[in-house]
């Protein structure tokens, strides 16, 4: 495993376990499988109802607590200073964790649109903050905030977020976010690194990947490694949750990388944080 460092000095492994729905099944068997595939860095959300299993699991896995880097999220309803604060408790006893590595705001909008959002975004900060100060998480950030959000957010924040968690992958690699996030060392990780699988069947993907000898998925978590993109794919299938970590031993070249980065747009989610959701 590698690693990136965030902005406060924490180390976060370069590759996460996305758990979204990755749990609805038999969730403790895939979560096994990853953690003896070599995950170490788990992705879940106060949205995704799977908190108990996720600290169920790590807990019966006997690592060393050290070793893991778990992140949950505050959920859109709960924005607000009052709110974030009790929904942090709660994930942190679903999860079993006093600390939790990784807390994220989920969406800067309660609803697309919502006038009062960026306000109670600054007070969901204000309380990030706090537990930051506190002791009871590693690092803070946020979750699909494009570059006007988080310029309103730190317009007050006293501390600058560590990370923007968003859709990322070729054919939707946000770029405009991404540059902004460089510019400020908010570290990007990404959602739906693979893009739910809806291009690994495109051409240039495939091409490319019988040229690495690699799968058009390994193409596209290196293209989020190679784009210093902390990727957080999902699967429910023990070959594939380890082939997604079989990425380190190959790198883009730059022309490829531009290839990935400038593909018309394919395999979008139809989520934006300032609209309804498009059908795709
Ligand atoms: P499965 O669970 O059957 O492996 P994303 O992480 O971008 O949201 O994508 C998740 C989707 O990608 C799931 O449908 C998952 O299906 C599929 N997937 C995950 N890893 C691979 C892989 N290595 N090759 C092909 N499809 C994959």
């Amino acid at each position: 495993m590698e690693y990136f460092t965030l902005k406060n000095g924490v180390s976060m492994p370069a590759i996460g376990f996305g758990t979204y729905k990755a749990t609805d099944g038999d969730d403790r068997a895939v979560l096994d499988a990853a953690r003896r595939a070599g995950y170490r860095h788990f992705d879940t959300a106060a949205f995704y109802g799977n908190e108990a299993e996720v600290g169920a699991a790590l807990a019966a896995s006997g690592l060393p607590r050290s070793d893991l880097f778990v992140t949950t999220k505050v959920w859109r309803e709960d924005l607000g200073y009052d709110a974030a604060l009790r929904s942090f408790e709660a994930s942190s006893q679903r999860l079993g964790l006093e600390v939790i590595d990784l807390l994220l705001i989920h969406w800067p909008t309660r609803t697309p649109g919502d006038p009062d959002s960026p306000a109670l975004c600054r007070e969901t900060w204000r309380a990030l903050e706090a537990l930051y100060r506190a002791g009871r998480v590693r690092a803070i950030g946020v979750s699909n905030f494009l570059p006007h959000h988080l310029m309103h957010l730190m317009e007050t924040a006293e501390i600058a977020p560590m990370v923007d968690q968003l859709e990322f992958h070729p054919g939707y690699p946000q770029l405009a976010a991404l540059q902004f996030c460089q510019a400020h060392d908010i570290r990007v990780t990404a959602w739906s690194p693979l893009g739910r699988a809806r291009m690994l069947t495109d051409p240039t993907l495939t091409e490319m990947a019988a040229r690495y000898g690699k799968s058009p998925a390994q193409l596209c978590l290196r293209f989020a490694l190679d784009c210093g993109v902390c990727p957080l794919p999902k699967s429910v299938s023990p070959d594939r949750i380890a082939q997604n970590l079989a990425v380190f031993d190959f790198h883009l070249s730059p022309e490829d990388l531009s290839r990935l980065a400038c593909l018309p747009q394919i395999g979008w989610s139809g989520e934006h944080p300032d609209r309804p959701r498009l059908p795709v």
